[in-house]
């Protein structure tokens, strides 16, 4: 079947080990469902994988793509939840087993993917294949850095850094879809003149803001973590779920306990967190920033348009063409 799959490891040019073409469905678990996919959309982990995060030059070649929409064998349309996990605790993201789809089993970018059945979620009739091939990885993601691991309060105040993101457009738009005031730092202005349409007030890296707020979204790292700690109100959460640009940041401590900051880990969501997202989606009326779309035989040109920064919320790849 086609597929976009690693068949090497570039820690320096990822994209050099990127294959699109033929390849023979690999071996899954036979009490797995199938899914015929219709859309898939990129995130940043897929460039990791390609550099070697996460996956070994022994595991190649490995199908990339966490996030899909498509049919189910029974015929119904799904949602593929991405975190293969052991959901005995109620929470299959504290598994320290867990994977998520491309980095031990097969992923998305592929005509077929395989999950097992409890990971089909059924898709609104409301939002598109497209669209919802959007919201499992990176929408999720800030849906739980906000709700769950941030505890928004009622007309809260948010800051999320690094605005033109996948994650971090999620987090403008869900943010403001619960109601807080959202502020958006961007390196690229027009990017800045983008997050203020969608409602957030848009301001250069490390600028001062208007008030202190009570939930941080990062996902930049530590070109951004300074500012996140500084704009923080007391007793204030700063959730952290990724590190773009550098995981070793600097954190004066004497600012975390006289404020009393929470900093706190997020990673993915629940499968419970997925369906409720897709219903929040429906109920607001939300839906997922498209930065563009590729017919699935381009996966190349959006992996180039990943890998250049230049985008603003996410990238789809439409397998029906
Ligand atoms: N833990 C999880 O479950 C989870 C889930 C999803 C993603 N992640 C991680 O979260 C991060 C973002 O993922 P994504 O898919 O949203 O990535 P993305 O779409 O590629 O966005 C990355 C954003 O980071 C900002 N950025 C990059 N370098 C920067 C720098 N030097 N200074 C300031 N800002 C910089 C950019 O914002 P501007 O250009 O607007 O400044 C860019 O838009 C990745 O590291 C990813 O691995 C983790």
């Amino acid at each position: 079947m086609l597929a976009a799959y690693a068949r090497a490891i570039n820690p320096d040019n990822p994209l050099d080990g990127l294959a699109v073409g033929e390849l023979d469905p690999p071996q899954t678990p036979d009490d797995w469902a199938t899914v015929e996919v219709r859309a898939s959309s990129l995130n940043h982990h897929d460039l990791w994988s390609l550099r070697g995060v996460g996956l070994g030059a022994d595991q190649l070649p490995m199908i990339l793509g966490c996030d899909a929409a498509g049919v189910a064998d029974d015929g119904t349309e799904v949602v593929v939840y991405p975190v293969i996990g052991d959901p005995g605790t109620g929470d299959e993201t504290v598994d320290p087993k867990r994977t998520l789809l491309s980095e031990k089993w097969p992923g998305t970018f592929a005509e077929r993917v395989r999950a097992p059945r409890r990971s089909l979620v059924p898709k609104p009739g409301e939002l598109s294949f497209a669209e919802a091939a959007c919201l499992p990885t990176a929408w999720l993601t800030a849906y739980r850095m906000l709700r769950t691991r941030g505890r928004l309060p009622d007309d809260g105040a948010v800051l999320v850094q690094g605005a033109g993101g996948g994650v971090a457009t999620a987090a403008v738009a869900i943010g403001r879809a619960l109601g807080a005031r959202v502020y958006a730092t961007s390196r690229d202005p027009a990017k800045r003149d983008r997050i203020a349409t969608l409602g957030a007030t848009a301001l250069e890296p490390g600028a001062r803001l208007p008030e202190r707020v009570d939930v941080v979204i990062e996902t930049v790292g530590a070109a951004t973590f300074e500012h996140s700690l500084k704009c923080a109100k007391p007793g204030g959460r700063i959730v952290v779920s990724g590190a773009t640009a550098g995981h070793l940041a600097t954190v004066d401590l004497r600012r975390v306990y006289f404020l009393q900051l929470e900093i706190v880990g997020s990673t993915m969501g629940t499968r419970d967190e997925l369906a409720e997202l897709l219903a929040f989606c429906v109920a607001k009326d939300l839906r997922p920033l498209v930065d563009s779309t590729f017919a699935f035989a381009e996966a190349r040109a959006a992996f180039e348009r990943l890998e250049s920064g230049e985008v603003f919320g996410k990238l789809v790849l439409d397998h029906t063409r």
